[in-house]
């Protein structure tokens, strides 16, 4: 090992160099980069000019997102994702970033996501409508189409609440469809992405003119003020939020749904458990974030597979400034890879990894035992501002169609591949064949 900063050791790794930005399988790198060398290791890319540490190491994740997050910015591969989402919350830093983070938060918190449990409940029900017709025909299900629907379907009503039937063209069409449509996360689909944006300020304007402050999302971020000014956010950066919102809580959202689904095929004792408990929910008389609490299975069902297939799988940061990392002395520049998929199968803090065992998530259970070897949603200040939104969507969606459902996958379907780009997801389709429980 090298000497770096005040002495402190550098991280063990590779001599050749490697470009991340070039590689196919990323995440299979990765993986091998922690068999060969341990949870921190350094790999020197001499096209960013400086080094690279892909680091999996609960305490160093500690102290990078928590206690001196102000040192990390965000790091390789933010300019793609500015491409697609303008300055929002989810690309912009320091001053601006904490500003928008305190305008927003509100909309997410215990009282707003209350008021958002209807829509994720019918989303539920017309859910088990598709389901029971695929039952009744026999026919199987793509999965992962009908969750990625949903889950728009969800975060657009969530934002433009009974507007969005007037964001759709004359024919009814659904412009940010696409969303759904359009897998690839290129700089052709941020091009007619960013596009959308010039309807979203149409619908902004119409709602000033007619005097109108309806309590969904929108709503919510155009009466936002700043608490220290009074000012609202500007026309500009309300666009980019709202962008972000549609990107940030759609893809993530389905990925994790489809992902639970597909573990649940595999593993009908759970899927059982959560039935029975899902039995108390009475969906036509509405569900609150009480009734979802005592869903204890689900909750642990839904935890395991953001374990195993965390949609966020890789957090790139930057170092601004020199900083001591446990043994090690990160100099400035240096980009820090989280690798969040190392990290929930490292053998240090999980017992038998790869298995899915939800019961790890009970109360006293073994993740309660390193708090930082679980960060689905990341941690600290920039953690996610939808976490609360997203579990409750989640939980409503599979405790409802676990109630009505048993699902299994169509014989001699191989297991899926990963797809480790901006989120983690299956690399096809994933099919069910589903029967009335
Ligand atoms: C299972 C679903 C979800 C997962 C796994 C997830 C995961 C994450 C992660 C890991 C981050 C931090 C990324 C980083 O620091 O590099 C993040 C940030 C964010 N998420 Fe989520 N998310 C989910 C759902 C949602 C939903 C439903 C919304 C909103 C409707 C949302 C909105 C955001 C926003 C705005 C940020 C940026 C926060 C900031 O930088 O201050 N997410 N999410």
């Amino acid at each position: 090992m090298t000497a770096a900063v005040d002495g402190a050791l550098l991280p063990p790794g590779p001599s050749e160099p490697c470009d991340f930005d070039r590689l196919e399988d990323r995440l299979g790198c990765m993986r091998r980069l922690f068999e060969d060398w341990g949870d921190v290791v350094r790999v020197r890319s001499p096209q960013r000019g400086a080094d690279t540490w892909v680091i999996s190491r609960p305490d160093l994740v500690k102290r990078i997102l928590v206690s001196n997050h102000r040192n990390y910015t965000k790091g390789a591969g933010i300019e793609r994702v500015r491409v697609l989402l303008g300055n929002g919350i989810m690309t912009s830093e320091g001053e601006l970033w904490r500003r928008q983070r305190r305008m927003i938060q509100p909309a997410f918190q215990r009282g707003a996501i209350e008021g958002f449990l209807r829509l994720m409940t019918d989303a539920a029900l017309a859910a088990a409508d598709q389901w029971r017709a695929h039952a009744a025909s026999g026919r199987s299900l793509n999965l992962s189409r009908q969750v990625s629907l949903s889950t728009l379907d969800v975060v657009l009503r969530a934002l433009f609440g009974d507007d969005l039937e007037r964001l759709c063209d004359a024919a009814g069409a659904n412009p940010f469809e696409l969303v759904s449509e359009d897998r690839a996360r290129d700089l052709q689909f941020a091009v007619k992405f960013r596009a959308l944006g010039s309807r979203v300020m149409e619908l902004v304007e119409r709602r000033r003119r007619e005097d109108r402050h309806p309590p969904d999302l929108l709503g919510l971020l155009m009466q936002a003020r700043d608490r220290g000014d009074g000012r609202p956010m500007p026309d500009r950066l309300l666009v980019d939020e709202v962008l972000t919102l549609v990107v940030a809580g759609h893809e993530t959202t389905a990925a994790a749904l489809t992902w639970t689904w597909y573990l649940l095929a595999r593993h009908p004792q759970w899927l059982r458990r959560i039935r029975a408990e899902a039995q108390a929910l009475r969906p036509e008389r509405g569900i609150g974030l009480d009734d979802l609490r005592p869903l204890a299975a689900t909750g642990q069902v839904i935890r395991e597979a953001l374990r195993l297939y965390p949609p966020g799988w890789l957090y790139t940061r930057r170092a601004v400034a020199a900083d001591r990392l446990g043994e090690y002395g990160v100099p400035p520049g240096t980009d820090l890879f989280l690798c969040v998929w190392l990290l929930h199968r490292h053998p240090d803090y999980w017992d038998d990894p790869g298995a899915f065992r939800p019961e790890r998530f009970a109360d006293g259970g073994e993740a309660a035992r390193q708090r930082y070897a679980w960060i689905p949603f990341s941690a600290g200040p920039r953690h996610c501002v939808g976490e609360g939104f997203a579990l409750a969507e989640m939980s409503i969606q599979v405790a409802l169609l676990a109630r009505d459902f048993d699902v299994e996958l169509p014989p001699g379907e191989a297991e899926p591949g990963l797809e480790a780009d901006v989120n983690l997801r299956p690399d096809r389709d994933i099919h069910l064949r589903v029967r009335h429980a």
